[in-house]
């Protein structure tokens, strides 16, 4: 069967953690029937599909990504049947839903991992054993402020096993063929009951090899393209999109085809978020220069004509710096995070808004390079608002607080007491849900909300902006960033002025000479129509705009 439309070029991913969302049986964690409940919300936002994170049974040492059974939902959650009208009443609204498919590991409370350790058949070889915890010593610790080792004893089978994130998460044993079989069926089961598809979960590691890092390894692409098979073959219209924290040249194996040919289709995800531009999106506004964006975006291979990057500003984890130099990381950790509290290993436990001060310039900046640059955008639940985080909370429990509806009664998230609630709410004088939420924002047409709503609405009627070639215009003046997206006869400028000063600029526009200007986003006036000299202008502090080139 042929594969189904590529939707996923143009969409607008929202990235959900249902425990936040809403409360709807009062018992102070968010649950799959809140998340029906506020579908009309998301719809009306103009979100494309939703990604929701784990709501498998899980002792939630990892907060769901340490799987304890396959086929069900945390009774936190709801029931599979919740599940189900989740996915019906969104299809109803035009939503897609993904979720996510832990493949590299379980909990320890599974139970194959259970039987693993008593060395029950058929589960003896489910998971990684060794007499030694020296194998593999050249692949990395991901948990470095917990995991001293990715080898945990076990005294009851008397070997180590092995565990690329907490000790609590065993990783699968993908040498053995049963655990490939194994978890095609769990992805069936669930694109059985309507899924559009998976966020799938670390998948660099699945399988180890001595003297090598362990990621990315041959093998471990071989399973991906057998998983895919299976997509295009018995469910059509669902993606793959793939969490691989890598270089952009060590990612475009992820999805496939052929390299040096881009008509060739890729046969491995449909997807894969970019790591490595979103960090530089902060270093560029911080440093005031448009040099690493332009940078990575150059080191950025072409994809397969069917496959499409996914960017994002933040996710429910800390904002990861694996993928920037040792002296970048420390300028990004100084500027954005002087706190100490505020870092988690390699990374920084923050929301967007807090991370620019609340600035509603640098926020909108910030979007809009999001929105226009290569890739499909996700948003962070909460972050079309503004939300604020909690860095004292552990782990990264702060950047997955409860959601904030409206100024009334635990912010219109849940009507348990508060003090029932899974998480405090954010209160704060800045970011507090008083002053920073749903309610307020759609009251008020000059909101963040509905900036990032025509933002959204943007995107859906302007098909460059996701499918188009992204190309950056040269201008003199670095502080100035301008991209170019180009999709057939339809050109989409995007201009932002990365600095806290005014920034002259020369645009030169020669190559749309006589076509018409429209104004897409714009704070200022332009003429009708595209002079024969370049555009001299001066930017103000952050100011960003968004031009239609138009054949009179
Ligand atoms: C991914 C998830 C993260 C989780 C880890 C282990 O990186 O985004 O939240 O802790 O995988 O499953």
């Amino acid at each position: 069967m042929a594969e189904a439309s590529l939707w996923y070029k143009d969409a607008v991913f929202y990235e959900l953690y249902v425990r936040a969302f809403c409360d709807s049986n009062g018992d102070g964690h968010g649950d799959l029937r809140g998340v029906s409940r506020r579908l009309d919300y998301l719809a009306e936002l103009g979100v494309d599909c939703i990604w929701l994170l784990p709501t498998y049974p899980s002792p939630l040492v990892d907060d769901g990504y340490d799987i304890s059974g396959h086929y069900g939902i945390h009774p936190d959650y709801g029931t599979l049947d919740d599940f189900k009208e989740l996915v019906r009443a969104a299809h109803e609204r035009g939503l897609r839903v993904i979720t996510d498919l832990v493949l590299n590991h379980t909990s320890d409370q599974h139970p194959w991992f259970q039987a693993s350790r008593r060395r029950q058949e058929p589960y003896t070889d489910y998971y990684v054993w060794s007499d030694s915890d020296h194998r593999y010593r050249e692949a990395r610790i991901i948990f470095i402020d917990t995991q001293p080792s990715n080898w945990t004893w076990d005294s009851l089978r008397g070997q180590y096993y092995w565990h690329r994130f907490y000790g609590e998460q065993p990783d699968l044993n993908y040498d053995n063929p049963a655990v490939q079989d194994e978890m095609l069926r769990v992805m069936r089961f669930w694109l059985d009951l309507g899924l559009d598809g998976f966020r799938a979960d670390a998948v660099p590691y699945l399988y180890e090899s001595e003297g090598t890092n362990c990621e990315n390894l041959p093998e471990t692409h071989a399973y991906l393209k057998r998983v895919r098979a299976v997509i295009a073959e018995e469910y059509p219209q669902a993606i793959l999109l793939a969490e691989a924290n890598q270089w952009p040249e060590d990612v475009r194996p992820y999805f496939g085809g052929n390299p040096r040919d881009p008509s060739v289709p890729g046969d491995e995800f449909h997807m894969s978020f970019h790591f490595p531009v979103m960090p530089r999106l902060f270093m560029a506004l911080g440093r005031e220069d448009r040099e690493p964006i332009v940078e990575i975006l150059r080191r950025t291979p072409p994809l397969p004509f069917n496959s499409q990057w996914c960017t994002f500003l933040r996710n429910h984890d800390e904002l990861t710096l694996e993928m920037v130099t040792e002296e970048e990381r420390h300028w990004m950790w100084n500027y954005y995070a002087r706190e100490p509290r505020m870092r988690l290993n390699l990374g920084i436990r923050r929301r967007l808004a807090p991370l620019v001060d609340g600035d509603r310039c640098r926020l909108e900046l910030l979007y809009s390079l999001l929105f226009t640059l290569i890739g499909s955008p996700t948003i962070y639940y909460g972050d079309e608002i503004g939300m604020g985080d909690n860095i004292w909370l552990p782990d990264r429990n702060g950047v997955r607080t409860p959601m904030q509806w409206d100024a009334g009664h635990n912010a219109g998230f849940s009507d348990a007491p508060p003090d029932r609630l899974y998480s405090p709410l954010i209160a704060d004088s800045d970011f507090g849900y008083e002053r920073v939420n749903v309610a307020a924002q759609r009251a008020d047409p000059y909101s963040l909300w509905h900036t990032i709503a025509n933002m959204v609405r943007m995107r859906k009627t302007h098909r460059a902006l996701g499918w188009g070639a992204c190309e950056i215009l040269p201008v003199t003046n670095s502080a100035v960033l301008a991209i170019v997206r180009t999709h057939g006869a339809e050109v989409v400028l995007a201009v932002h002025n990365l600095s806290s000063q005014p920034q002259p600029t020369l645009l030169d526009l020669r190559p749309w000479h006589g076509l018409r200007i429209e104004a897409l986003f714009a704070q200022r006036e332009f003429p009708g129509s595209l002079g024969d000299k370049p555009c001299a202008l001066t930017l103000q502090p952050y100011e960003y705009f968004w031009l239609q080139m138009v054949p009179t």
